[in-house]
C-alpha cells in the first residue's frame, strides 16, 4: 500500500502534512481505496451539533476492499487462520477466493430472509470463522452489524436488540472458551422473549449441542446456504451510511450504540493497521480480542484483510489448556505481529517465565499492547520474555468512539518509552484541557486529553439520541471531542495515558459505567436500598469493582446476599462486570447537595484512608469512619 510509512522521518513529514491540510491528506490516503464513485467532498463538520462527514457523496462498499479486489493478485493468499479453543481440534484456513465465497453465501442466506440495507442485525457469537464471514455479510448487503460479546447474559443482549429494534439475530449452538462451555442459543431464546422485531435467526453449528428452534424464526446456516447462489454483488452505500454500531458503557446510564460509517471507518481502519504493524505482505498477523469488541472489528477483520494481510482469530483463552497456549500457536503459525492486553500479560506473568522460555517465538517482528495502561513491569516482562528484546512495543491508545488506534508507536520506527502511548498518528490532534477547558500548550504537563480536529472514523452519533453523543463527548469541552482519558505529554511530546476521569470502570480491558453496575445492584429493591459502585487498583485485571451496599434490613448472612448480588449483575450484564467486593454499610460519604464523593470511596477502596482530604462539608462525616472500618 502506498499509505505505508517506512521511517520516523516520513512520519513526521506525513504528520505536518496532515496538520496543515487534513481533508487534502485523507483524500490522497482515501485514492488508496476502491470507489464505486467518487466523493464529492472530503470533509464537513463542526463540533457543535456535532456533524461530522467524510468522503460525502462517495459511493463504496467495505467488503469489496477486504474481498473482491484482493482476488486477482492474492486470491490464493489466506485471508483468516482460524485457531480453536481446544489444540487438538484442526485449525481452519480460508483463502481470500474462500472467504469471498462464504461472505457472499451468507449475504445471500440473509436475503432470502429479507434482510436488506439498513435493516440491524444483531450477532452473538463464538468467535469461529462463521462470527467473521457474517459480520462481512452484513456489510455486503449494507445491513447495520451490531455485535454483541458473547459473555454478556441474555438481559444485556436484549437490551441491545431493542435499543436498535434488530430484524434479525446472528447466532450459534454453543461455544467453547478455556475450560466454560455457553449455551450460546438458550441466551438467544431468554433474550428473544422480551424482543419483538426480531424476526429471523441464523444458527451456527459448532458445539452439535441440542438446542432449542423455534418453527418459522430460527434456521440453521448449513443448510440454509446449501440453498443460495455463491455470487452476492456488493450493495452500494454512501460513504456515511451507517456500517455498524457497537455498544459500549459510559458514566451514565444504559450503554450507548456507537455508531460508525462506511467510508471513513474503512480508509482509517486500513491506513492505522498498516502503519502501526508495519505489516509486510507475506506476514501472518494475530490480535488476540474478540470480535465483540472494537479491537476485533478495527483489528482482526476490516483493517487486516483491508490491506489484504493474513489475519489470525483464535477462538480460546490465553491459559488454555495451560499458560503457554498463546507462544504454543505463534510458533505454530509463525505469527510475526501479535497484539494483546494488559490484562493477559499480567495473568501470564504471573504463571512464571517457564511456559514462554520453551517456545522459540523467532517469527516475531512487532508486539501491541491494547486496553489499558500497560504497566511497566507488564512492558519490561512482554519486552524481554517475548520480544526477545528485539521487537517494538506499540502501546496502542484507542477508543470504540475512535473506531482505529489514536496514539501509539508505528513498529520499529517510533521511539519507545515504556508506559507512554506516545506519539498521535497522522491526522490525530490530541490536546490537554485544564479544568477550565483551556489548552496546555507546553511540555511536561498533564491534564484531560480531547482532539480538537475529526479524524475519518470518529463516530458519528450514539444510535437513535443524538443528543447524547453530543452531552457525552462534544458539551464537556466546546469544540473538542473529549475522551474522558486523563493524560500526561512528557517533555519530548509524549503522551502517556493516566486512565479515565469520569465513572467508567476499565476491568481487563472492558468498560462498564458505575451506574450501569448500581443499577443491576439496586434491582434487587427488597434487600438494596442503595449502592455505590468504584473501580480499585487490581494486579491483573488492571481494576477490579467495589461496591458499598446499604441493605435495607440487617445483614444476618452476609455470604448469601453478596451471592445474591452477585447473581443480580451478572443477570443483567454478565459475568464479567462481577464485583470483586461487596461492602455493606449503612450510609455513603454524600454532599449537603446528595451528590456520592466517589473519590472517598475509591481512596477506602485502594486501601489508601491517609488522604481522604476534608471530610467535614459531608452530609454525615461519621458514616466514613465506619466505612474505613469495615473495609474489605
Ligand atoms: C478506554 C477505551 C479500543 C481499545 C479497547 C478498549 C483505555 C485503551 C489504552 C492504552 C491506556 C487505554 C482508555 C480508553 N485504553 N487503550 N493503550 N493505554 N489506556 O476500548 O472499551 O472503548 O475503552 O480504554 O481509558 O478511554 P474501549
Amino acid at each position: 500500500m502506498s499509505y505505508r510509512i517506512n521511517s520516523f522521518e516520513e512520519y513526521k513529514s506525513e504528520y505536518q502534512k496532515s496538520i496543515d491540510d487534513p481533508a487534502e491528506f485523507w483524500a490522497g490516503i482515501a485514492e488508496n481505496f476502491l470507489w464505486q464513485k467518487k466523493w464529492d467532498t472530503t470533509l464537513e463538520w463542526e463540533f457543535e451539533t456535532p456533524k461530522v462527514e467524510w468522503f460525502k457523496g462517495g459511493k463504496l462498499n467495505i467488503t469489496e476492499n477486504c474481498l473482491d479486489r484482493h482476488l486477482e493478485k492474492r486470491g490464493n493468499k489466506l485471508a483468516l487462520i482460524w485457531e480453536p479453543n481446544d489444540p487438538k481440534e484442526r485449525f481452519v484456513r480460508l483463502t481470500y477466493r474462500e472467504l469471498h465465497e462464504e461472505v457472499c453465501k451468507y449475504a445471500n442466506v440473509l436475503k432470502k430472509h429479507g434482510a436488506k440495507k439498513g435493516d440491524r442485525i444483531a450477532l452473538y457469537m463464538p468467535m469461529i470463522p462463521d462470527l467473521a464471514i457474517a459480520v462481512m455479510a452484513c456489510a455486503r448487503i449494507g445491513a447495520v452489524h451490531t455485535v454483541v460479546f458473547a459473555g454478556f447474559s441474555a438481559s444485556a443482549l436484549a437490551d441491545r436488540i431493542n435499543d436498535c429494534q434488530c430484524k434479525m439475530v446472528l447466532t450459534a449452538d454453543g461455544l467453547y472458551r478455556g475450560t466454560k462451555e455457553i449455551p450460546v442459543k438458550a441466551v438467544v431464546n431468554e433474550a428473544l422473549k422480551e424482543c419483538t422485531s426480531v424476526e429471523t435467526v441464523i444458527v451456527s453449528e459448532r458445539t452439535q449441542w441440542n438446542v432449542k428452534m423455534e418453527e418459522g424464526r430460527d434456521f440453521w446456516l448449513h443448510q440454509e446456504v446449501e440453498t443460495v447462489d455463491k455470487n452476492c454483488p456488493a450493495e452500494p452505500m454512501d460513504a456515511e451510511d451507517m456500517l455498524f454500531i457497537l455498544y459500549t458503557s459510559g458514566s451514565t446510564g444504559k450503554p450507548k450504540g456507537v455508531v460508525h460509517t462506511c467510508g471513513g471507518y474503512m480508509v482509517y481502519a486500513g491506513y492505522s493497521f498498516a502503519n502501526v504493524f508495519q505489516y509486510d505482505e507475506s506476514d501472518i498477523y494475530w490480535c488476540t480480542a474478540d470480535i465483540g469488541w472494537i479491537t476485533g472489528h478495527t483489528y482482526i477483520l476490516y483493517g487486516p484483510l483491508l490491506n489484504g494481510a493474513t489475519t489470525l482469530m483464535f477462538e480460546g483463552v490465553p491459559t488454555y489448556p495451560g499458560p503457554g497456549r498463546f507462544w504454543q500457536v505463534i510458533d505454530k503459525h509463525g505469527v510475526n505481529q501479535f497484539y494483546t492486553a494488559p490484562t493477559a500479560i499480567r495473568a501470564l506473568m504471573a504463571c512464571g517465565e517457564d511456559h514462554v522460555l520453551s517456545y522459540g517465538l523467532y517469527s516475531l517482528k512487532v508486539l501491541g499492547s491494547v486496553g489499558e495502561p500497560i504497566n511497566q513491569e507488564a512492558w519490561e516482562w512482554y519486552h524481554i520474555h517475548v520480544g526477545k528484546e528485539k521487537s517494538p512495543i506499540v502501546d496502542t491508545w484507542w477508543q470504540t468512539e475512535t473506531g482505529g488506534i489514536m496514539i501509539s508507536g508505528l513498529g520499529g520506527l517510533s521511539p519507545m518509552n515504556p508506559t507512554h502511548a506516545g506519539y498521535p498518528l497522522p491526522g490525530i490532534q490530541p490536546v490537554l484541557l485544564d479544568q477550565e477547558g483551556k489548552e496546555i500548550t507546553e511540555n511536561g504537563v498533564e491534564g484531560y486529553l480531547a482532539i480538537k480536529h475529526p479524524w475519518p472514523s470518529i463516530l458519528r452519533t450514539t444510535y437513535g439520541d443524538h443528543e447524547r453523543c453530543k452531552n457525552t463527548y462534544f458539551n464537556t469541552y466546546k469544540g473538542y471531542y473529549f475522551t474522558g482519558d486523563g493524560a500526561k505529554r512528557d517533555e519530548n511530546g509524549m503522551y502517556r495515558i493516566i486512565g479515565r476521569v469520569d465513572d467508567v470502570i476499565n476491568v481487563s480491558g472492558h468498560r462498564f459505567g458505575t451506574a450501569e453496575i448500581e443499577n443491576a445492584i439496586n434491582s434487587l429493591d427488597e434487600i438494596v436500598s442503595e449502592s455505590a459502585v468504584v473501580g480499585y487498583p487490581h494486579d491483573i485485571k488492571g481494576q477490579a469493582i467495589y461496591a458499598y451496599v446499604i441493605t435495607n434490613k440487617p445483614v444476618e448472612t452476609p455470604d448469601k446476599i453478596r451471592a445474591e448480588i452477585i447473581e443480580a449483575v451478572v443477570g443483567e450484564i454478565g459475568k464479567i462486570a462481577k464485583p470483586e467486593k461487596i461492602q455493606f454499610v449503612s450510609g455513603l460519604p454524600k454532599t449537603r447537595s446528595g451528590k456520592i464523593m466517589r473519590r472517598i470511596l475509591r481512596k477506602i477502596a485502594e486501601g489508601d484512608t491517609s488522604s481522604l482530604g476534608d471530610t467535614s462539608t459531608l452530609l454525615d462525616p461519621d458514616v466514613v469512619d465506619e466505612i474505613k472500618e469495615g473495609a474489605l
